[in-house]
């Protein structure tokens, strides 16, 4: 119904506005989510247990899709085991002049240049905290954080910390997003130095604040060298976190049928094999150092079950969507998961 119906006619409005659109029915009608849940849920009872989280299917909602956790209730109701609110900065900010969001229908992709649009720590703190004892279905909430555009990256380190002690009590887990393109230097982050001392600096915080060390996930680009991820590896090893999220949105037009010449980060279906690419690389230093294996989520380009499936065999544990949540419509979370 909804490739058939919905689709084309949400298709004919600006990006951004449908996303809003739909966004704010799915958060404000409450009443239908038992019909959503009907219709969509795979209702999955396995549990795939990672850094003691009960994941009930591998497969979750990937950042930026709900960047305020307004719709918490109905990703729990139509069947998504997790879901990443953000990415989440400090203090609120309007991100880019739009139009910031562009559809490449032929190639079934997306380029976008949000720049970290999210109404600020405290305020998505609250959504979350108000949405958590309604979810019925367990799902896991983390938290996806990042800088504010005026923080320069010597400073980086304080507006990430800042977003893990204010939202510390409502994250199941935390993922450190050093990979957009649209911050301007956010990916120079990824550098050694920037790196070691942002990862030692939450993992102190995290330390300080929690019993049993809150999972960590580091989220990367696609569009990194060997060596870099090899240092990106080592550290994340080095510092306890988690595990690493491949990949985010990446800077390269290949293979596109169409370009228009748009500056963001690609995402959809040309970006399946920069990430499964670096999930391959990632699950391949994860047989080399047995001994300290990483938690990796794939994320990048996943349409089918074959995708999703493709993602698992290359290492993923956890597998999430966006693009193809927006061209395959909610049906695509009972295609993926079911036998
Ligand atoms: C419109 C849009 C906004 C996004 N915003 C964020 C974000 O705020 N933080 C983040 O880590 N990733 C963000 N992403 C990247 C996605 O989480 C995901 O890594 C990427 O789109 C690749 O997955 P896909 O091919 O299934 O879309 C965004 C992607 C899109 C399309």
């Amino acid at each position: 119904m909804y490739k058939i119906l919905i689709r084309p006619v949400l298709f004919l409005f600006n990006p951004e506005s449908v996303h809003n659109f739909v966004l704010f029915i799915v958060s404000k009608f409450s009443f239908l989510l038992p019909l959503f849940s009907m219709f969509y849920n795979p209702n999955s009872k396995n549990i795939f247990n990672i850094s003691n989280l009960n994941f009930k299917n591998k497969l979750g909602l990937a950042a930026g899709f709900d960047k305020n956790g307004v719709a918490l209730r109905f990703w729990d109701a139509i069947g998504f085991s997790h879901i990443e609110v953000g990415t989440v900065t400090p203090i609120a900010q309007q991100g880019n002049p739009k139009p910031r969001i562009f559809r490449l229908t032929s190639d079934k992709a997306l380029i976008n240049r949000l720049g970290f649009n999210n109404l600020g720590a405290e305020a998505i703190k609250k959504n979350i905290q108000k949405a958590k004892p309604l979810l019925k279905n367990g799902l896991i909430v983390g938290v996806n954080i990042g800088k504010n555009r005026d923080t320069p990256n010597i400073n980086a380190y304080s507006d990430y910390t800042k977003c893990f002690i204010v939202l510390n009590d409502v994250a199941d887990y935390f993922t450190i997003n050093i990979s957009s393109p649209n911050t301007k230097s956010l990916r120079d982050l990824q550098n050694k130095s920037f790196l070691s001392q942002l990862l030692s600096e939450i993992q102190n915080k995290n330390s300080e604040l929690n019993k049993v060390l809150k999972p960590v996930f580091l989220k990367i680009a696609p569009d990194l060298e060997e060596e870099e991820l090899i240092t990106i590896y080592e550290l994340v090893n080095l510092y306890s976190l988690t595990g690493i999220i491949a990949t985010n949105t990446t800077i390269s037009r290949e293979n596109l049928l169409q370009n228009p010449l748009q500056q963001g980060g690609l995402s959809g279906k040309p970006l399946k094999n920069l990430s499964d690419k670096i999930l391959y690389e990632l699950n391949d230093l994860n047989l080399k150092f047995q001994n300290k294996k990483l938690n990796l989520i794939g994320v990048g380009g996943v349409f089918t079950k074959e995708d999703f499936q493709d993602k698992c065999n290359k290492g993923a544990d956890l597998v999430q969507i966006y693009t193809g949540f927006i061209y395959e419509g909610p049906a695509i979370i009972k295609k993926i998961l079911k036998n």
